[in-house]
């Protein structure tokens, strides 16, 4: 089922999350949800609080639904090691319309477990690097905006108050 976007500024985007436990029996069809409402928007990366689920889950699908192997399962992700350096244009389907560049590391290395709860380590590099900070982050609170410094985050938040305001999400 494809559920509604939680957008900026709704407080679900903040609040803490709680582990998740892939056994449990609503996971299944709380993973199957964010799948079809990630190829839905279309997106590269979810994570379950934008659908209002406040747990530490998240989706990345570079291939947004083309190839399946490509779907990573993200269940209570961490960063292990975060390397080098990368500046390019981000987004989130959060908050609609708004891109910026952002610097992340070059290379990421997180330890999650995947959707039967066997946990492995995974790296990504340039997107992909991208992606697991950007939806870790989520699950963390954090949006990709508050990643961005000086003028720039100012300018950017004042744009997306703006948008807000007038109703446009
Ligand atoms: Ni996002």
């Amino acid at each position: 089922m494809i559920r509604d976007l939680v957008r900026y500024a709704d407080p679900r985007l903040f609040a803490p999350n709680a582990a998740a436990d892939p056994a449990a029996p609503d996971f299944p069809g709380l993973l199957a949800d964010m799948i079809e409402t990630c190829r839905a928007a279309p997106g590269i990366g979810l994570a379950a609080p934008q659908i209002g689920i406040n747990l530490r889950v998240a989706i990345v699908d570079l291939t947004v639904g083309a190839e399946p192997d490509a779907l990573v399962v993200l269940v209570n992700p961490e960063i292990l090691e975060a390397t080098g350096e990368q500046k390019e244009d981000e987004g989130c389907l959060s908050i609609p319309d708004v891109t910026e560049r952002v610097i992340r590391a070059a290379r990421v290395r997180v330890r999650a477990a995947d959707e039967t709860g066997k946990v492995r380590e995974l790296e990504g590099t340039g997107l992909l690097a991208r992606a697991f900070a950007h939806e870790v982050d989520h699950l963390n609170g954090t949006l990709f905006v508050d990643r961005l410094r000086g003028l720039k985050r100012e300018l950017t938040w004042k744009k997306i108050d703006r948008r807000k305001a007038k109703g446009l999400w």
